[in-house]
């Protein structure tokens, strides 16, 4: 136990420092669209996030990716700033348009290079690079051809992982194939908040299986490229959902968004095999003969880790049709993201939000981890990306104070090592996100970073919790508040 200064002794909440494993690796987060601007240089065609940012009254206040953080410029000063905090390790994602416009052929060498440049000189300021393949920037033409919906696009995903792999497998030695493809599915096909702004829930559905179909095909392409020590994983956005009631009506909703939600990724990816359950609840909209013998192990492929996204804990009731698709948390829109589950109410649960309207609820985050814990017993965590957006501004003395966001990262830290202390196997937790960038339907209006990014001059501001982050992340220690301290 240690006293922090100032503390009074006397007090019975004494604050403890917890102290995290030596080999637990802390790092920030980013994907590329969000940050890296530069949308039509070098080669880089559009992705569907390029035309739907660029399509009216989709985005807030029409902002688009166009220039971003200007990242594909600034990256040599954002690794300083990393390498300044002393962080270990930096997920970003490459962007397929960038990497191989149109999505099909040959890659493009100056889309590689940008790459090759940041990873050197992660390496050089010993900062580990963790490249994720997709992050939602499909190529536009990709989705012209049919997109997730299609088989063709799991072909095309492994195609591109292997030419990922061959360029940069020999600097970067964790990948993850894709980022929360319930995002890609539901948001994307079903609900229409996130390109490519298709409300179709079969259309959903079979983007979901394709996306796994990919993420599957992608590993084995990543591993028949890769060094033998490499790490291959992908991150799912687990949602942790609550019954509001122990009654039967809405423990039954928890298990159908838990199907919809996790188990149709976790089910085919880590079991092999789709959740009967899911498969009977979707039986109105689909028979699910898009899945054609032989991709179930396909899909399930051995992971070095599994790579969690947590933000706000899910909770919902049974029995109230038509209000499901408004206060999910997932944006406005007159579609459900829920095929079959248009009578699913969901609630804002208890206690204070954030920007985003999301429930701040450290516990969902540990309770989380004891599930995947018990649930997959021999497979790693890492948590590749927690954080949240609040209303930060520059102050008079030219600073940005985000008590908040602190407090957020205090009470997840702190649970993720009560897990940890449980007897989960949590590898590292990367804080979403490094900087302030383009929150995709929110546009810029909403302030996720550790850095404040300047959007009319691109000039970056570490917050006080961009400072805090670092010292716990250099130390390897989380001291408890101190209560003297504003
Ligand atoms: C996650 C996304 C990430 C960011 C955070 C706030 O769902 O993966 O890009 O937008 O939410």
């Amino acid at each position: 136990m240690v006293i922090a200064a100032g503390h009074d002794l006397s007090s019975t909440e004494a604050p403890t420092a917890l102290t995290f494993p030596s080999s637990f690796t802390w790092g920030t987060a980013t994907a590329a669209y969000q940050i890296e601007g530069a949308a039509t240089l070098d080669g880089r065609t559009p992705s569907i996030w390029d035309t739907y940012a660029r399509t009216p009254g989709k985005v807030r206040n029409g902002d688009t990716g166009d220039i971003a953080t200007d990242h594909y410029h600034r990256w040599r000063e954002d690794v300083a700033i990393m390498a300044d905090l002393g962080v270990g390790a930096y997920r970003f994602s490459l962007s397929w348009p960038r990497v191989q416009p149109t999505g099909r052929g040959p890659s493009v060498q100056k889309g590689l290079d940008f790459y090759r440049r940041l990873t050197d000189e992660l390496l050089e300021k010993n900062i580990q690079p963790v490249a994720t393949l997709y992050h939602w920037d499909l190529p536009q033409d990709l989705e012209d051809a049919g997109g997730w919906p299609e088989r063709a696009t799991a072909d095309r995903f492994a195609a591109y992982a292997a030419l990922a792999a061959e360029a940069l497998g020999d600097r970067v030695r964790t990948w993850i194939t894709l980022n929360e493809p319930w995002c890609s599915a539901f948001l994307g096909y079903a609900s229409g908040v996130h390109a490519p702004g298709r409300t179709d829930p079969v259309a959903a559905l079979r983007a979901a299986h394709h996306l796994n179909l990919g993420h599957g095909k992608a590993v084995q392409a990543l591993r028949s490229n890769l060094p033998s020590y490499a790490q291959v994983s992908v991150t799912l956005n687990i949602h942790h959902v609550r019954p509001h009631s122990q009654e039967a009506e809405d423990v039954d909703a928890a298990r159908r968004i838990d199907a919809l939600a996790n188990r149709v990724f976790t089910g085919p990816m880590l079991q092999g095999e789709y959740p009967e359950d899911l498969l009977r609840d979707t039986s109105s909209l689909t028979d699910w003969s898009f899945v054609k013998d032989g991709d179930l192990p396909e899909i399930c492929q051995p992971l070095d880790f599994l790579g969690v996204n947590y933000y706000t804990p899910t909770l919902v009731s049974g029995g109230a049709a038509g209000s499901s698709h408004r206060s999910d948390g997932h944006g406005k829109s007159e579609h459900t993201p829920w095929p079959a589950a248009d009578d699913v109410t969901f609630h804002l649960p208890p206690g204070s939000t954030t920007a985003m309207g999301w429930a701040v609820d450290p516990t969902g985050l540990h309770d989380l981890l004891v599930r995947m814990g018990r649930d997959f017993p021999r497979l790693p965590l890492m948590i590749t990306e927690n954080g949240a957006a609040f209303d930060d501004y520059v102050d008079p003395a030219g600073e940005v104070n985000d008590p908040d966001r602190i407090a957020y990262l205090q009470g997840h830290l702190a649970a993720v090592h009560r897990a940890i202390e449980a007897g989960v196997d949590v590898r590292g937790y990367f804080l979403w996100s490094l900087l302030d960038n383009f929150e995709w339907g929110y546009g810029y209006s909403k302030r996720f970073g550790a850095v404040y990014v300047d959007y009319p001059t691109g000039n970056r501001i570490p917050k006080a919790s961009a400072r805090w982050y670092g010292q716990v992340a250099r130390s390897g220690v989380l001291s408890s508040p101190d209560p003297m301290s504003d």
